[in-house]
C-alpha cells in the first residue's frame, strides 16, 4: 500500500478537502443562483417602472404626431446606453417612436391592456437571432384625453447582468477552492495535533523491552478513545510479564536442578580417577553414576512432558477406565516399596472414569510415590475414587507430617517443593505435582490439595464427565 494509503492523516486531510469543495460549491452554487434570480427580479421590477412612466406620459400628450414630433421626452425615459430598447407604434402597427432598429422583440399580439397595471410577472424572455437574450415587457398605453391606445414595447439586454453574474461566478470558483484547500491544510494539522496522543502512546509503549516489563503506559493521561487500547495493552503486558518471570524462574530452577546431579557425577567421577581401583569400586561408581544418570533423563523426560503439555502436542486417548480396577493396578506397582516402609493400602472406588489410561496413571502413581515418601512406618494410604456430580473424583491421603499452610498455593508449580532439605534426595526435582496439574487441565479436570500440619495431607482430582458403571 502506498504511504498515502496508509497515513491516516492524509487520509483525513483528503476527505476533509473533499466535503469542503462540495459543501462550499453547494452554498456556492446556491448564492449564485439567488443572486441571479434577485438581478433578474430587480430587472424585471425596472422595466415596469418604466412602462408606468410611458404611460404617465402618454396621458399628458395631446395627439399621436406631438409623440412622432417629441420623440426625446419618450427617450428620455429609456436609456439606451444601459441597454435598453424601445419601440412604440400604433395599433395598426405604424411606427411613433424607437430607439433601435431592432424590431423582432416586439410581440404580435399579447399585450397588457392599458387598464391593467403592470407586474414583473408580465416580463417575458426573447432570444434575438444573433444569440442576445432580452427581457421584454408589451403593454398597451392611452394617448391623453384622445382615447387612441398606443403598442408599447421595452426590452432589457441581459449583457451587464450576465457580465456581473460571470465575474461572481469567478469568485465563488476561487472562493470554493481556496476554502478547500485550506480547510485541508487545517483538517491535516488538526488531525495531526490530534494524534499527537496516539504518538506519545506509541513512545512510551517503545520504551517496553524484556528488562522493564514492568513498564506500563500512562492510561491516565491518554484521552477516553484511546484508554481501551492503553488498558488493553497494559494487560497484555501483565500476562507477558508474568509469563516471562514464570519462564526465568523455570530456567533458573532448571539450571539449579541440573547442576546437582551433574556436579555429583563429575566429583564421584573425579575421585575414581584419582587412583586405580578395584573393579569392584568401578562397578560401584557406574551403578551410582547410573541412578544419577537416571534421574537426570527423569528429570529432562518430565520437562519435556510438561513442555508438550504446554503447547497441546499430547493427544489424549480417553476411554471409560474402571476405577477400582486402575487404583489397585497403581498400588500394587508401589507394594514392594510401601511394605518396605511399613505402609499399606486402602482402596475404596466405585465407577467409571473418562481418562487417558496411560497418564491417569502417571498422575495418581506421581500422588502415590509422594504418600510413599511421607507417610510414617505403619501409616496406610487412602485411595478412594467417587462419583461426583461433575465427573470422577480420586483422591491420595496421607498420614504424615503434612504441609505448611503457606506453600499450598504453589505446591503445583514446577520446581515447587515445601521441604527442601528433605527432598534433596535423589528422587525429588519437585516436577511431579505439575506433571499431575498438567495432567488434569489436558482432562479438562483439575487437581486440588489439602493438608493439616502433622495430620492427613489429601489431593484430589476431578476427571470431568459423565462416569457411571461401565457399559
Ligand atoms: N503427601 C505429601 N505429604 C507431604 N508433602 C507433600 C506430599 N506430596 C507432596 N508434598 C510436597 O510437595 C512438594 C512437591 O511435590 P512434587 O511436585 O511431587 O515434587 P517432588 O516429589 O519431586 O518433591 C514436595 O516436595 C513436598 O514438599
Ligand atoms: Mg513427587
Amino acid at each position: 500500500m502506498s504511504r498515502f494509503g496508509r497515513s491516516l492523516t492524509m487520509q483525513l486531510g483528503a476527505l476533509f478537502a473533499c466535503v469542503a469543495v462540495m459543501v462550499f460549491s453547494a452554498v456556492g452554487f446556491y448564492l449564485y443562483q439567488a443572486l441571479a434570480t434577485q438581478l433578474q427580479e430587480r430587472d424585471d421590477t425596472d422595466l415596469v417602472g418604466r412602462v408606468l412612466q410611458i404611460r404617465h406620459l402618454l396621458e399628458e400628450t395631446s395627439s399621436l404626431e406631438s409623440i412622432r414630433n417629441e420623440p426625446h421626452r419618450f427617450l428620455d425615459a429609456v436609456d439606451s446606453r444601459r441597454g435598453l430598447l424601445i419601440v412604440m407604434q400604433t395599433q395598426d402597427g405604424r411606427l411613433l417612436m424607437q430607439n433601435t432598429e431592432e424590431r423582432s422583440f416586439v410581440p404580435n399580439g399579447s399585450q397588457l391592456p392599458a387598464d391593467v397595471e403592470p407586474s414583473p410577472a408580465d416580463t417575458k424572455p426573447v432570444k434575438l437571432a444573433n444569440g442576445i437574450r432580452l427581457r421584454v415587457i408589451a403593454a398597451q398605453g392611452m394617448v391623453g384625453s384622445t382615447g387612441k391606445i398606443v403598442s408599447i414595447a421595452i426590452a432589457r439586454t441581459a449583457d451587464d447582468r450576465a457580465a456581473l453574474l460571470s465575474a461572481y461566478r469567478k469568485k465563488v470558483m476561487t472562493a470554493v477552492f481556496a476554502g478547500a484547500a485550506l480547510t485541508a491544510l487545517l483538517g491535516f494539522l488538526l488531525v495531526r495535533q490530534g494524534l499527537q496522543k496516539v504518538r506519545a502512546l506509541a513512545a512510551q509503549a517503545q520504551q517496553v523491552t524484556a528488562h522493564n516489563l514492568e513498564m506500563r503506559l500512562n492510561v491516565d493521561s491518554a484521552p477516553q478513545e484511546l484508554r481501551v487500547l492503553a488498558d488493553s495493552f497494559n494487560e497484555v503486558l501483565d500476562r507477558l510479564q508474568s509469563s516471562f518471570n514464570n519462564l526465568s524462574q523455570f530456567a533458573d530452577d532448571l539450571a539449579h536442578d541440573l547442576r546437582t546431579p551433574l556436579n555429583n557425577l563429575m566429583v564421584q567421577t573425579e575421585v575414581a580417577f584419582s587412583q586405580p581401583r578395584e573393579s569392584e569400586e568401578y562397578q560401584n561408581l557406574l551403578s551410582s553414576n547410573y541412578e544419577e544418570f537416571g534421574r537426570l533423563a527423569r528429570m529432562v523426560e518430565s520437562m519435556l512432558f510438561l513442555a508438550r503439555a504446554d503447547h497441546d502436542q499430547i493427544a489424549l486417548t480417553t476411554e471409560r477406565l474402571d476405577a477400582a480396577t486402575e487404583l489397585a493396578r497403581i498400588a500394587e506397582y508401589f507394594e514392594g516399596p510401601a511394605s518396605e516402609a511399613g505402609i499399606s493400602f486402602d482402596i475404596v472406588a466405585t465407577g467409571a472414569v473418562l481418562a487417558d489410561a496411560h497418564l491417569l496413571r502417571r498422575a495418581v502413581s506421581n500422588l502415590v510415590a509422594n504418600a510413599v515418601r511421607y507417610t510414617p512406618r505403619g501409616g496406610v494410604i487412602a485411595m478412594v475414587a467417587n462419583q461426583m456430580a461433575d465427573g470422577v473424583m480420586i483422591s491420595v491421603s496421607n498420614p504424615g507430617p503434612g504441609i505448611e499452610a503457606e506453600h499450598l498455593p504453589r505446591l503445583f508449580d514446577r520446581f515447587y517443593r515445601s521441604d527442601r532439605s528433605r527432598s534433596s534426595q535423589s528422587s525429588s526435582a519437585g516436577l511431579g505435582l505439575a506433571i499431575v496439574k498438567s495432567i488434569m487441565s489436558l482432562h479438562g479436570g483439575r487437581a486440588n490439595v489439602a493438608s493439616e500440619r502433622g495430620g492427613l495431607t489429601q489431593f484430589s482430582l476431578l476427571f470431568p464427565g459423565p462416569g457411571g458403571g461401565l457399559h
